[in-house]
């Protein structure tokens, strides 16, 4: 009998948690809920637009998507190596050497297609990075294992890419998409502060080769000022980057966005921050307030703010899902405090870093531990997990 009654008992449960799982479609549209307020994002890795769930049900949550990998500089050159060259005049007035009908520009106008398909924009990742970006692109003759190059040679390389990359998405445009942005923002560069910045020295150093052959920011405003000189006046330039809310952190990216926006010929319209965090022990230190602080510190400039790369983490502990609902609540609750309306600038809009938690970048265990994160709003089958309610949550709150 005893066995009987706890064979119900597991059967009960099994048949709870499986009516307790909605389909993505059947949970409330992030996009309406938010449509008032701000964009919602995903990244989303090529096999996935690919997929016909997301195909047919991206724009029920999505106004807009990231590709996870696929617009960085290692994918736009395929790991091809040029071998022809032409010639590209630099703003120097010189003549400097730029491969030839290369990159092959295929692959990213199917995904820009994908996207149009899918009823959704894009926000374009990313143009200038230390990381993902082919060595031999720095190096003399283009080639690995020769000398770095000089600046103006770098500078010359680097408006060329701009200049590929950009006036190939507006022909793009202009052909597939009657003219009208499927591009909307650009992160024109990723990464380039130090984690421990000082007045002095606050770029990265460390594997870049960007700061390598610069030996100071003037790589990252020439970036704005040839982002500025080849993309349309309605595509926003973004400087995007991680721990934004570290207090020294915060105050040297306040000070790259001064320079930018000194600079006469560049243009900066937004800061993203990625904001890849964790529950109960944020990688931003000084929690919620503190982020909060970073935010407007970076409105004060005059720019907009947008989270470019969300995902919350259950970090060291196991998996809570009421927990994780109640912490995106907070945050969602930060971000629509200080949105973007007509009167002031502010938060544009929300990008999450993927879509299922079991195709994330931090799911699996790491050093030893046997904890998975799962730090998105659904889950394997479209499932959609509390998350997408804390999201809900916070939005219910304010109407
Ligand atoms: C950074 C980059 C992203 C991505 C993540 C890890 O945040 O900006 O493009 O590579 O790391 O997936």
């Amino acid at each position: 009998m005893k066995k009987i009654l706890s064979l119900f008992l597991l059967l009960g449960i099994f048949i709870s948690n499986a009516a307790a799982q909605i389909d993505w479609l059947d949970a409330p549209s992030l996009k309406e809920a938010y449509g008032e307020y701000f964009y919602i994002g995903f990244a989303t890795p090529d096999r996935m637009l690919k997929n016909r769930m997301v195909q047919n049900g991206l724009n029920y949550h999505a106004d807009c998507i990231t590709m996870e990998n696929e617009f960085k500089p290692d994918f736009i050159f395929a790991w091809q190596t040029p071998t022809t060259y032409t010639d590209f005049t630099g703003e120097d007035g010189n003549t400097y050497k730029v491969p030839k009908n290369f990159p092959n520009f295929n692959g990213m106008n199917e995904l820009m297609a994908n996207a149009k398909k899918a009823g959704v924009k894009m926000r374009g990742h990313v143009l200038v990075w230390h990381s993902q970006t082919p060595d031999w692109f720095f190096r003399e003759d283009y080639r690995k294992g020769k000398a770095l190059v000089d600046k103006d040679t770098m500078n010359a390389r680097m408006e060329w890419y701009i200049k590929s990359v950009l006036e190939n998405v507006k022909a793009w445009e202009d052909k597939n998409n009657d003219g009208e942005r499927i591009i909307f923002a650009w992160d024109v560069v990723n990464e380039a502060v130090s984690d421990n910045p000082t007045l002095k020295q606050y770029l990265r150093t460390n594997g870049s080769n960007w700061y390598s052959i610069y030996k100071d920011e003037s790589f990252i405003i020439n970036a704005f000022r040839y982002a500025n000189k080849y993309a349309p006046k309605d595509v926003l330039l973004v400087y995007n980057d991680y721990g934004c809310s570290s207090i020294a952190k915060n105050k040297a990216i306040m000070k790259l966005v001064e320079n930018i926006k000194a600079t006469p010929d560049a243009r900066i319209d937004a800061v993203g921050m990625q904001t890849h965090v964790s529950i109960g022990n944020p990688r931003i230190s000084g929690g919620l307030g503190t982020f909060e602080g970073a935010i407007q510190n970076f409105l004060s400039l005059g720019v907009d703010v947008q989270i470019t790369e969300m995902d919350l983490s259950n970090g060291d502990s196991p998996y809570d899902g009421e927990a994780q609902r109640g912490a995106y609540k907070e945050y969602f609750e930060v971000f629509l405090r200080n949105r973007k309306t007509a009167e002031k600038n502010g938060i544009m809009g929300v990008t999450f870093w993927g879509l299922l938690d079991e195709q994330s970048w931090i799911y699996k265990p790491n050093n030893g531990s046997k904890i998975y994160h799962k730090p998105l709003l659904f889950e394997a089958g479209f499932e959609t997990k509390p998350a997408l309610f804390g999201v809900i949550d916070a939005v219910e709150s304010i109407k």
